[in-house]
């Protein structure tokens, strides 16, 4: 364990003392073999009530620090007055901004009264969110908090100048989880009765003892857990292990399980990779800006990570912008596309507006139902790219009707464009008509055999509900599934920074900058994929690209939430061509319940795929495991090709 504070001199050694308590018990390092025994269950986290992405408001794309009351409270008004309540906006959250100070005669945080008047409980010399929760209750909404897992938070860093930053002492001023974490859970969950709260990370990122703000204002200084654009001295166990403790707390403060856990470490300490095992939602990049180009690199950030979602745990690329620059109401082209992008890629729908104002035209997009019905569909499955071109892309979203897929036609580019859809992209028959349903319109639009083309104006994108004859009449692919499965173990061994998600925008893309200035700051590269290898290529088994499959690297273990619904589960196995290297040796297994069901010998780089069938009838989870034999090169990449699940009951 990397230790977190510099102990020189006896004062510091007590805080030193103090911070060590705070780190959690890292669970011991378990050896390969044992991560990829069968679990025999479903161990992603099922905490929480975020069975579809989670949908509100949030104060800070309108207002950063400047959030009060009557911003909030008119936000929730417009909610439920505009109908955007009934379709599924629940959440009033607020941001940054809200905290007066720590209380250092009993560590409570008082709140700022001057702009959440109802919080001043007065001759009690308390303060309390109780009276605006209930009223946030008592119309039908859901509240939400934020804070920080160090001891600071974000503002106090990048909001130097609001005039709403915590007042008072270094310690007045600590208003984070840091050594505070039960008495603060229960204080906004069970003495306040918050329904949400997003947990930021500044705190362990940003007050090393070098950055002149630390001492120009008196901060106490961390070194930092997270070090920003530098992954190998970000410790991502001690990351993990404290949003770990923090859900685990945050169970215990809310047995009726009605709360949401969202992660907010920006992408970084692979939280892309675990923060499906603690939370709810956590952020895949860094903030959304009211910018086109910041608007692909977030979505970038999250749209090949489709087998890290599902009922209970999404990927978010962050809040809407919409309304704001690029996304205002002289550009509605580019928000319909901001939006109809979300709803696809099951991301959270959080708008970021000042809802006290909003005109017409922005009401409708938040409000478009049958795009929301995407978003919200109860199966979870995250979209997939089934195109990904220079300019275009189509992401499709397997629905919770087999029958039915919501396709998005995207054209990222400042330039007209052509896009194709194939019927095939839909897993649909090429040879009997698919009917398209316009999501924006909601009108029946389009009857096509095979393929349609489609013209695409400057950022515009297309969004429908497709309706055909599925390829598989009695069966459904495993990669139409990925919200049914969770990657327990993804085989990466050597943390990589992902350069898939910082495409480096052309002049064409973006005429009136010369290049965007992100980096590669996100790991989780190599993860599993659906529909493709996990370092972008097609999947291709002994020279032959199979279109359905799960990408995924050698000793990796998938487990798929079956729920005794399927007869047989028959795929194709063995090494990707794609892996470098000829040696590597891998075993495939298949698992049902913890108990093995059937496997291949070592299977080589060059060998023919093997078909494996799995009688899985009355199985609840399905287990996929890769393990790699012997010596050889890594890493190696595998497929579990054209995995067919046959339904019961045809
Ligand atoms: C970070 C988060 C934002 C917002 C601010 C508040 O930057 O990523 O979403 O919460 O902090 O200061």
């Amino acid at each position: 364990m990397k230790k977190t504070t510099p102990c020189f001199g006896i004062v510091i050694f007590l805080l030193c003392i103090g911070a060590r308590a705070e780190m959690p018990n890292e669970p011991a390092e378990m050896s390969l073999d044992a991560r990829l025994s069968p679990s025999g269950h479903w161990s992603a986290f099922t905490g929480g009530n975020a069975s579809t992405p989670p949908m509100g408001w949030n104060s800070w794309n309108a207002f950063r620090t400047e959030v009060d009351e009557g911003k909030v409270m008119g936000a929730a008004k417009t909610i439920v007055d505009s109908g955007l309540a009934k379709k599924g906006y629940r959440y009033i959250n607020i941001d940054d901004g809200w905290w007066l100070k720590r209380r250092q005669s009993d560590d409570r945080i008082v709140i700022r009264t001057s702009i959440f008047p109802s919080a001043d409980l007065g001759e009690k010399r308390d303060t309390s969110f109780r009276p605006f929760v209930e009223r946030i209750h008592n119309m039908g909404l859901k509240a939400g908090i934020y804070t920080d897992v160090g001891r600071n938070a974000c503002s106090q860093v990048w909001d130097l100048h609001s005039p709403n930053l915590p007042e008072g002492s270094t310690a007045e001023r600590e208003v984070g989880l840091w050594n505070h974490l039960p008495g603060d859970i229960a204080l906004f969950f069970e003495e306040w009765g918050f329904d949400y709260v997003k947990v930021d990370a500044c705190g362990i990122a940003d007050y090393s003892a070098s950055k002149e703000f630390v001492s120009e204002f008196d901060y106490q200084s961390f070194e930092p857990l997270i070090v920003r654009g530098d992954l190998p001295s970000t410790d991502v166990a001690a990351v993990e292990g404290l949003y770990r403790n923090l859900s685990a707390t945050l169970g215990r403060s809310n047995p009726d399980n009605d709360y949401i856990l969202s992660i907010c470490t920006w992408g970084t300490a692979n939280v892309r990779s675990w923060g499906k095992n603690h939370g709810n939602l956590w952020r895949t990049s860094e903030d959304i800006r009211n910018s086109w180009d910041s608007m692909l690199h977030v979505f970038d950030s999250a749209v090949t990570r489709a087998l890290f979602a599902g009922p209970g745990n999404w990927n978010d690329p962050d809040m809407l912008y919409i309304g704001h620059g690029d996304f205002d109401e002289d550009h509605l082209t580019e928000a319909k596309s901001h939006f109809a992008l979300w709803s696809v890629i099951a991301a959270p729908l959080m708008i970021g507006f000042d809802l006290r104002n909003a005109p017409q035209s922005l009401l409708n997009i938040w409000g478009a139902e049958e795009i929301i019905a995407v978003n919200q569909d109860p199966a979870g499955n995250q979209g997939v790219l089934a195109y990904d071109g220079e300019n275009a892309q189509v992401i499709v979203k397997s629905l919770q009707n087999s029958s039915e897929k919501a396709v998005l036609l995207f054209n990222r580019s400042a330039e007209a464009t052509r896009v194709t859809l194939h019927a095939s992209d839909l897993n649909m028959r090429a040879d009997t008509p698919v009917s398209l349903r316009n999501l924006w319109t909601r009108k029946d639009q389009y009857r096509f055999v095979g393929e349609k083309i489609f013209q695409l104006a400057p950022h515009e994108s297309l969004i429908f509900k497709a309706t055909g004859d599925r390829q598989l009449k009695d069966g459904i692919y495993l990669s139409e599934i990925p919200g049914r499965i969770n990657v327990a173990v993804d085989g990466v061994d050597t943390l990589g920074l992902d350069p898939k998600a910082h495409r480096r925008l052309s002049l064409k893309h973006n005429p009136e900058r010369s290049g965007s200035a992100y980096r590669q700051h996100y790991p989780g590269f190599g993860g599993p994929r659906v529909n493709a290898s996990p370092y972008g290529d097609s999947i291709t088994l002994d020279g032959e690209e199979y279109r359905n499959g799960i990408g995924v690297l050698a000793n990796s273990r998938l487990e798929v939430k079956a729920l005794g619904q399927f007869d047989e589960l028959s795929v194709f196995v063995g090494i990707d061509g794609n892996t470098p290297g000829g040696k590597a040796k891998v075993e495939f297994v298949i698992y049902g319940d913890g108990e093995e069901i059937t496997s291949t010998s070592a299977e080589g780089v060059k060998s023919e795929p093997r078909m494996l069938r799995a009688d899985v009838r009355n199985v609840d989870v399905i287990e996929l495991v890769a393990r790699q034999v012997g010596d050889g090169s890594s890493p190696v990449i595998v497929a579990w090709a054209d995995a067919v699940l046959d339904l019961k009951d045809k």
